[in-house]
């Protein structure tokens, strides 16, 4: 099958496109025919092990100290199930599936094998029936990340809440959740994205390249800072202390991202009633997945990016 491997950290072109052995389930694992991988900050993080001093030794010791252990690299897929082991339960050869393959990675290949329960290693369930592969992956590491941060704020109808990064991966998502949720919504963006987060939902929209405060004596129950905390502005480090008494101020980077499959349900069933959508930016061929990551690399892309593994109807 052809995959994509990175055998040393660097820069975009590090990744090539290769041949390399098709693999087989075992008993407790399904096989998916991969049609869409996302592309993600994580997966920039890991190809360029380019993050902050503190991050560096955690994160080699789980990827790999001189280069990463599992060279096909890519956390998110989305595909059909092809075959399954003999203990599968809850999925059937046939099933479409969408979710993040944890640290085994392997989403940049044409097939990849997971566990049918959630670990470190993955989580997949049935991908929402009205979404394209490529939309799933966006759904799949936004919706993930979303969800993780806005249900730990158990925000409520009303709440005043503040989206920093909302045009990102998660932010697009999470202003929408928020929305449906019943919370007032603020998103920042830059100047270009402010038109996208208006009709993602967002009652009010602030641009972080042109504002460095906020009105005068402005108090918010809940900030989500959706971008991580390697990118700030003056706009961000005033949000902080932005609270109403009681208001909590979260960070994407808040905690590992929980693996739970549950939690991918509730995504294909805020999809499928259409209260949500991913926001799919650019799409690239795998072949072109150096492009992909340098696209990805620049910071700024608008909802999320995917490569097309193969190609469906
Ligand atoms: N906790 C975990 O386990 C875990 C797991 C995975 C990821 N994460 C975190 O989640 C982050 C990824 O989130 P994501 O993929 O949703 O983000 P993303 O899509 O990579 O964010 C891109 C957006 O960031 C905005 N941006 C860039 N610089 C900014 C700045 N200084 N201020 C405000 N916005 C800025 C850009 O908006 P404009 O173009 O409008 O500027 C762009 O739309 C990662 O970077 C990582 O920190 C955490």
């Amino acid at each position: 099958m052809k995959a994509v491997i990175c055998t040393k950290y660097g820069a975009p072109e590090v990744l090539k496109v290769v041949e390399v052995a098709k693999p087989t389930p075992k008993d407790n694992e399904v096989c998916i025919k991969i049609y869409a991988a996302g592309v993600t900050a994580s997966d920039i993080f890991i190809r360029s092990s380019n993050v902050p001093f503190r991050l560096l030794i955690p994160m080699r010791i789980m990827v790999g100290i001189t280069r990463p252990r599992q060279p096909i690299l890519g956390l998110v897929l989305a595909g059909t199930v092809e075959t399954v082991g003999k203990d599968i339960r809850r999925f059937k050869p046939g099933d479409s599936v969408y979710g993040l393959a944890g640290f085994k990675f392997g989403a940049y290949a044409e097939y990849v094998c997971l566990k049918e329960t959630d670990s470190t290693a993955g989580s997949i369930a049935l991908m929402p029936n009205n979404i394209s592969f490529e939309e799933a992956t966006v759904a799949a590491y936004g919706g993930m990340l979303a969800f993780q941060f806005l249900v730990e704020a158990n925000i409520r109808k009303g709440d005043k809440t503040l989206i920093y990064g909302a045009s990102g991966t998660s932010g697009t998502l999470a202003v929408q959740i928020a929305k449906h949720l019943g919370a007032e919504v603020t998103g920042v963006c830059s100047t270009a994205n402010l038109e996208m987060v208006k009709n993602l939902g967002a009652d009010y929209v602030m641009d972080y390249t042109k504002q460095d405060t906020l009105p005068e004596g402005m108090k918010y129950d809940f900030v989500l800072d959706a971008v991580g905390k390697i990118k700030t502005s003056k706009l961000k480090e005033a949000c902080k202390n932005a609270l109403t008494p009681g208001g909590k101020y979260l960070t994407v980077d808040d905690g590992a991202l929980k693996l739970e499959s549950e939690r991918l349900n509730k995504i294909k069933e805020y999809i499928e009633a259409g209260y949500i959508r991913p926001v799919l930016d650019k799409c690239y061929p795998m072949d072109r997945i150096v492009e992909a990551h340098r696209y990805v690399e620049k910071g700024h892309k608008k909802g999320g990016v995917a490569i097309t593994v193969t190609k469906s109807n």
